[in-house]
């Protein structure tokens, strides 16, 4: 779908359709509503008293005006609910973005024209409104579509009106950003959403090479021979029970050549978590597929970074293997030694991907990474702590995870930090070595953070378990079935607002 911003009044834009909005606590239409709403001799209104249209979040009302007042040039008017306005904020603006979108391909229509919903009432400034529009509308219209015909045409073209002409260019900037950031956004789900049949670790090395070459970002990989001379061996341990080949790979930004500082973002690349020894149930056990998320993101967050150009380095990190069982795979009770030299007695075969990134985070420290932030789809406890909404925060710093946290709340990821007492550290003492993969059921998320501090020095370090939040099991917002590509948007986010505060400095 192309965007574009136009000046002029969205009445008198040809388009098929064309989409104003509602605050659900309103009795009258405002701004550009009103004055849609005038052309149309108070259609709105009298829907809007008759309790019709209500406003409410997400919900869109269709009123075809079927080119008779000529007053409207389209043939379809599509009201948007806002909601409260005192819910009302940016990431309203994208899941409302992604409802009308979704709503209007549903009724066939290629060519749809805008407002800048959240600008006048809403309050929201107009190049946030845009970001957000952009976004909302390319991340809520994405499907998946590599192995199944898509169920509907795509919309070809959005236009975003306004009044101001000399707001032009700020705004095409806004939605540049907007492309940039969903595109590596969707671009991040559908590496998710591949099966584990392909996506296995040396696709995902393909994947981070073809990036690299189209982006140019400098790309390392390497195999299970140089892990072993660099003797990480926690992630071969995990390796151990798959045919395919384990790969760690780095996809380098550098944006600051006179800085020493560098960004690590590490992401968990297990293309497929059967559990190991410790099998999983076969109940659920396909969505597995998706414990590469957090590898998807921390790749794709460097493609929008590569194209936004914050002056900033950032290395992304990606341990990735299959956690199988067969006659070679890790064993509960087997011990395994990590890059750092601290040797863990393997509790659980399935408590894999603190496994994978002690390596990882080793690794990162080793070649002088600053501030580190990882990425994993680490624990089913962390679901249970938090839902489907929110990913766990944990941190060994407390300057480095109010960062994390103030761009995940600017671009509506929600996130929520936990606590890492250390008298849980307690329940990882092994009688065997130097520490063990697994604690106690209640509280796995914390103890498994705790686990990874275990590989972590003084350097800054966010640990962000996105077990819950990964993927999604139903459509809403611009949230859509399957991958949702959690924690690209903040990770480009911090980076973008981390380059502008060095500037002001
Ligand atoms: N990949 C899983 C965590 C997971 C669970 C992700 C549900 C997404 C949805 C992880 O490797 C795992 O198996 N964790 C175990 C840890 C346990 C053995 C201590 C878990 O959460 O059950
Ligand atoms: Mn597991
Ligand atoms: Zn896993």
């Amino acid at each position: 779908m192309e965007i574009k911003v136009i000046t002029g009044d969205i009445a008198q834009i040809e388009a098929d359709a064309i989409v104003v909005n509602l605050f659900e606590d309103m009795t009258q239409p405002g701004g550009a509503t009103a004055a849609v709403d005038n052309s149309l001799d108070g259609a709105i209104s009298s829907l809007i008293r008759r309790g019709e249209i209500k406003g409410k979040f997400g919900e869109v009302n269709i009123v075809h005006t079927l080119g008779k007042p000529r007053q409207v040039s389209a043939e379809m008017v599509a009201i948007v609910g806002l909601g409260k306005s005192q819910d009302f904020n940016t990431d309203k603006i994208r899941g409302v973005a992604g409802e009308f979108c979704r709503a209007l391909r549903k009724l066939n229509y290629h060519k749809i024209a805008t407002i800048l919903h959240g600008a006048g009432t809403g309050g929201i400034e107009l190049e946030a409104s845009a970001q957000a529009i952009t976004e909302g509308a390319l991340l809520g219209l994405y499907s998946f579509n590599k192995y199944k015909k898509p169920e509907y045409e795509d919309i070809k073209e959005m236009l975003i009106v306004v009044r101001e002409a000399d707001k032009i260019p700020i705004l095409e900037e806004a939605i540049h950003k907007g492309i940039v950031v969903a595109e590596a956004t969707n671009l991040a789900r559908n590496m998710i959403n591949e099966p584990a049949n392909y996506m296995t670790p040396s696709q995902l090395a393909k994947a981070a090479e073809e990036i690299a070459n189209k982006y140019n970002l400098e790309f390392r990989v390497f195999d299970s021979a140089d892990m072993e001379a660099m003797g990480m061996g926690a992630l071969l341990g995990v390796a151990k029970g798959s045919n395919q080949p384990p790969k760690l790979i780095t996809l380098s930004y550098k944006g600051d050549e006179h800085s020493d500082k560098a960004f690590g973002f590490l992401g968990k690349g297990i293309t497929f978590d059967s559990g190991g020894i410790s099998i999983k149930p076969s109940e659920g056990m396909a969505e597995m597929k998706d414990d590469m998320a957090g590898a998807a993101a921390v790749m794709t967050a460097l493609v929008a970074i590569a194209q936004l150009k914050p002056r900033i380095n950032v290395t992304a990190i990606i341990p990735a293997t299959e956690n199988l069982p067969s006659g070679t795979a890790l064993k509960p009770g087997d011990i395994l030694k990590a890059m750092n030299g601290k040797t863990i007695e393997v509790i659980n075969t399935d408590a894999e991907g603190r496994l994978i990134l002690a390596d990882a985070l080793s690794y990162a420290q080793k070649i002088g990474l600053s501030s580190l932030i990882d990425l994993a789809t680490l624990t089913g406890a962390c679901c249970v702590a938090l839902g489907t909404l929110y990913s766990g925060i944990f941190s060994n710093n407390q300057d480095l995870a109010d960062k994390v946290l103030k761009a995940s709340d600017r671009i509506g990821e929600r996130m929520w930090q936990m606590p890492m007492p250390e008298e849980y550290k307690e329940q990882l003492k092994s009688e065997m070595a130097d520490v063990k993969n697994t604690g106690h059921k209640y509280g796995g998320a914390i103890t498994a953070a705790l686990f990874l501090a275990e590989f972590v020095d003084n350097t800054p370090w966010v640990h962000i378990d996105i077990a819950g939040t990964a993927d999604s099991n139903k459509e809403s917002g611009y949230i859509v079935k399957g991958a949702t590509g959690v924690g690209v948007r903040t990770l480009v986010e911090l980076a973008l607002s981390e380059a502008k505060s060095r500037e002001i400095l």
